[in-house]
């Protein structure tokens, strides 16, 4: 207030000098009001008090001859009323930085899930095939990677080490078609990876965005925008042709990758039907399935290969590899289930569209990594259908989240 009476009267003071310097200059500054004497006695006031901060020099209103006017002036304007009004601008930038900070966090927090996602993805793929190389039983294979998660979280629990979730029966009713779809999809994955090269399974896995639009078209009834249906052009397109130029190409194998991609669709409708409202997260969410899923997959493994063909295959394996044999297995299973938990927990933090963008990431590093360490003959065409195919997925997704945007914003985009 001090700085303002002080600004006010020194403004008052050269008012008359002010007005004769612009009438001076007025031929300068044709648009300037003219009626100055108005001006002085009815708004000058508030147009000092309200706004006295906007006249920061007099220099742009006209030229002052500083000779003529030898008595020492008070500056018009002082610097320290606009300091008054600086703290409002740095609460705003506080705010901003802190802002800024918890998206970074939080950027961070998901590239972290990601990397360890696919890392642990790739180590179980390769030792998933190697297991399979040498001991070609998929359902038992299958039925121990789910054994492994459920022992290990049955300890965590016990020991604290991770919070028991509250579950009723509900829960596990819920779940129950979740872990049917996903029994199916994990053992057809594996009979498939044990027909054919893991990049060949994968390549046929990316085009699991394909079923989940024909399975949401014509069994759910569910209408799509017609660049949704654009993009699964080269997604089928692109499996199609790795598929016809795949050199160790083998029905089985193909087959069990289809089922796959059909089964983890429904476990994804059925996972958002039965989750809606439940407080159990992605860990313990992933470990329940985990122990239904054992349970159900259980009598199918012995009855489909059983403890006599095991044990005959066992012996064969551990004369071919050696002792460690039992270390691939154990790193097969345990890679298993830590790669799908961390899936589970970047799922909770994530959109479905990122998740889904992030699986595409993950099937292209497991494809690159198992080509290099198998071995893996690709003749070109073979590598454009999959790189088509891959390319067609991040399509997908990308016309997915504008579709998404567009019913955020109640807009409709044309069929
Ligand atoms: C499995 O064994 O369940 C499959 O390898 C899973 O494949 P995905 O998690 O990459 O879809």
């Amino acid at each position: 207030m001090a700085c303002f009476a002080k600004q006010y009267y020194a403004s008052e003071a050269h008012y008359n000098h002010l007005q004769h310097q612009i009438l001076a200059s007025k031929s300068q500054f044709s648009s300037f009001p003219t009626n100055l004497t108005s001006l002085k006695n009815s708004s000058k006031r508030s147009l000092l008090l309200q706004k006295p901060l906007y006249i920061s020099s007099l220099g742009g209103l006209g030229h002052f001859d500083e000779s003529k006017n030898s008595k020492p002036r008070e500056p018009l304007i002082g610097c320290s009323a606009y300091e008054a009004r600086r703290p409002q601008p740095i609460s705003i930038n506080i705010e901003f930085d802190e802002q800024a900070k918890a998206a970074a966090a939080q950027k961070l927090k998901i590239g972290v899930y990601f990397a360890t996602w696919w890392a642990l993805n790739v180590i179980f793929n390769i030792y998933n095939k190697k297991v399979l190389n040498a001991f070609p039983f998929p359902w038992l294979t299958s039925t121990l990677s789910l054994a492994a998660g459920s022992l290990m979280m049955l300890v965590s629990w016990a020991s604290r080490i991770a919070e028991a979730p509250k579950t009723d029966l509900e829960f596990w009713k819920a779940l129950f078609p979740v872990a049917l779809a996903h029994t199916i999809g994990h053992v057809a994955a594996t009979v498939s990876m044990s027909k054919v090269a893991v990049s060949f399974t994968h390549i046929i896995k990316s085009g699991e965005p394909a079923f989940s639009v024909l399975v949401s078209r014509f069994l759910l009834g569910e209408m799509f925008p017609a660049p949704v249906y654009l993009s699964l052009v080269p997604i089928i397109g692109g499996c199609a042709l790795a598929a016809v130029t795949e050199l160790n190409f083998n029905m089985t194998g193909f087959v069990g990758a289809m089922i796959s991609n059909l089964a983890f669709v429904f476990r994804n409708i059925f996972s958002k039907r039965g989750m809606k409202g439940k407080s159990v997260g992605g860990m313990n969410y992933y470990a329940c399935l985990s122990m239904l899923s054992l349970l159900i997959l259980t009598p199918f493994a012995i009855a489909v290969e059983g403890p006599q063909m095991w044990a005959i295959g066992w012996q064969n394996a551990v004369s071919q590899i050696g002792p460690n044999f039992v270390w691939w297995v154990v790193a097969q299973s345990v890679f298993y289930h830590l790669y799908n938990q961390v899936s589970y927990m970047s799922l909770n933090e994530i959109s479905p569209l990122t998740f889904s963008i992030g699986n595409t990431m993950k099937r292209i590093s497991v494809i690159v990594s198992s080509i290099i360490i198998f071995q893996t003959p690709v003749q070109p065409v073979n590598a454009l259908g999959a790189a088509i195919a891959v390319l067609g997925t991040f399509l997908y997704s990308q016309v997915q989240s504008t579709m998404a945007l567009y019913k955020a914003s109640n807009l409709t985009p044309k069929r």
